[in-house]
């Protein structure tokens, strides 16, 4: 018999990402060793044909609603998963914060920074509520190895850094316009809100604050067919580079944030790339199960070493180690942080958090920076006076 803690979950949003956690779920036995399970209750979406997949699918649900207040209001609910357009961000979250609920909540963590410090004061007065963010990719192997060097002090010196988040599905202006193209439903920072926590996510938590920020931010696509086939605004950012610098130790060093939905040719491209007096090392999606890095000693060969990456990343897994690690793996490892440390919070059994809200609003606090650098071409302070 297991003695396993079974956290009872609710989704609102049964889009894209709710059913990506409805199938991390059904795998849960992929991972191995642990004494918790998440276990999906209940589901909410106006959209009907999205709420019932999991009334189709996932045999635990016994609730599937169209009003989330019934899911903050049932006691067959412990906690939520949140991934709805980024204009319902701050009343539902501080709605589910609020109702005593744990919350995943998916980024950027409101529309925009007043939306943001709407959901940070409901934390703050709610603090035996658990709040992450959603944020994946540092779970890759790759990308999990870096974060243990850096732990460790490995690079020296740093020379500079370079992160970035790549699609290019928008290249195509056949691609029907949707809530992610508009401002009043994505928001005025564009691809930063949608792509950028995922790219700051590290450096954030790393410490590797940006103090200053010059933007250059492109609406390469204005226009997409709209519902009705004719061309719509598509008024939001495509791409932003945002050449950022942070203090690290005694050096202050450069930093480029980059993310793009026009960058030809990449599906789903993230990556770090860190250059250090004693370590460099480079991980990007596009190559997943590869890690190059080159260790320098004085005088000796600079050397790129190319290593193709065990499966191994926070939580051990039944999948064997030569097997390759992908997007849906990485979901699985993040939720089972969230889920190890709503039940372990002060001795989770391996150190890598979700992502904060702190985390989420030092994000929009150089997001909110980016949008007056560009509008002035300035270079703008990072003000992180509220957080
Ligand atoms: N972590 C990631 O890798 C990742 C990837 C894509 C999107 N996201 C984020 O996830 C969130 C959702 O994006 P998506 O791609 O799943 O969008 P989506 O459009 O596929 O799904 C959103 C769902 O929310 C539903 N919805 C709208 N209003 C609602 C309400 N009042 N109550 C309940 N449900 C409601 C919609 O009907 C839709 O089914 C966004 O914040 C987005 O930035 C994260």
């Amino acid at each position: 018999m297991s003695n396993k803690r079974i956290i009872r979950f609710g989704i609102i949003g049964c889009g894209l990402m709710g059913k990506e956690f409805a199938s991390a779920v059904g795998r849960w036995c992929h991972l191995g060793g642990l004494d918790f399970e998440p276990r999906i209750t209940a589901v909410c979406d106006p959209n009907k044909a999205a709420a019932d997949w999991f009334a189709d699918n996932v045999g635990t649900v016994k609730q599937v609603t169209a009003d989330y207040q019934d899911l903050l209001k049932s006691d067959d609910v412990d906690a939520i998963y949140c991934a709805v357009p980024h204009h319902l961000h701050a009343s539902l979250y501080v709605d589910i914060i609020q109702s005593g609920k744990h919350l995943l909540g998916e980024k950027p963590f409101g529309i925009d920074l007043e939306a943001n410090r709407r959901i940070l004061e409901a934390i703050k007065a709610n603090p035996d509520v658990l709040v992450r963010c959603s944020s994946e990719f540092p779970f890759f192997p790759g990308a999990f190895q870096i974060v243990k060097w850096v732990n460790e002090g490995r690079f020296g010196q740093l020379i500079d850094v370079e992160a970035g988040f790549w699609h290019s599905s928008d290249l195509d202006p056949r691609k029907p316009i949707n809530w992610k193209r508009q401002i009043k439903t994505n928001g005025e920072y564009g691809c930063m809100g949608d792509l950028g926590m995922h790219v700051l996510h590290l450096p954030l938590r790393f410490g590797w604050q940006p103090l200053n920020v010059r933007a250059l931010l492109s609406n390469v696509m204005p226009k997409r067919p709209g519902s009705d086939g004719q061309p719509a605004d598509c008024e939001t950012w495509d791409n932003a580079i945002l050449a950022t610098e942070f203090d690290h130790e005694a050096t202050r060093v450069p930093m480029t944030l980059s993310t793009k939905r026009i960058a030809p040719g990449n599906a789903n491209t993230w990556f770090i790339r860190i250059n250090g007096t004693k370590l460099s090392a480079h991980f990007s999606t596009k190559e997943s199960s590869t890690l190059r890095y080159l260790p320098y000693e004085p005088g000796g060969d600079q050397a790129w070493h190319v290593l193709d990456t065990p499966h191994v990343s926070a939580y051990p897994s039944i999948t064997g180690h030569i097997f390759e690690f992908g997007f849906s793996d990485a979901i699985l490892q993040m939720w089972a942080a969230f889920c190890d440390e709503l039940c372990r919070p002060d001795n989770m059994s391996q150190p890598f958090t979700c992502a904060t809200p702190t985390e989420a609003a030092q994000s929009h606090a150089v997001f909110t920076a980016a949008l007056e650098s560009h509008s002035k071409t300035q270079v703008v302070s990072v003000n992180y006076d509220t957080i």
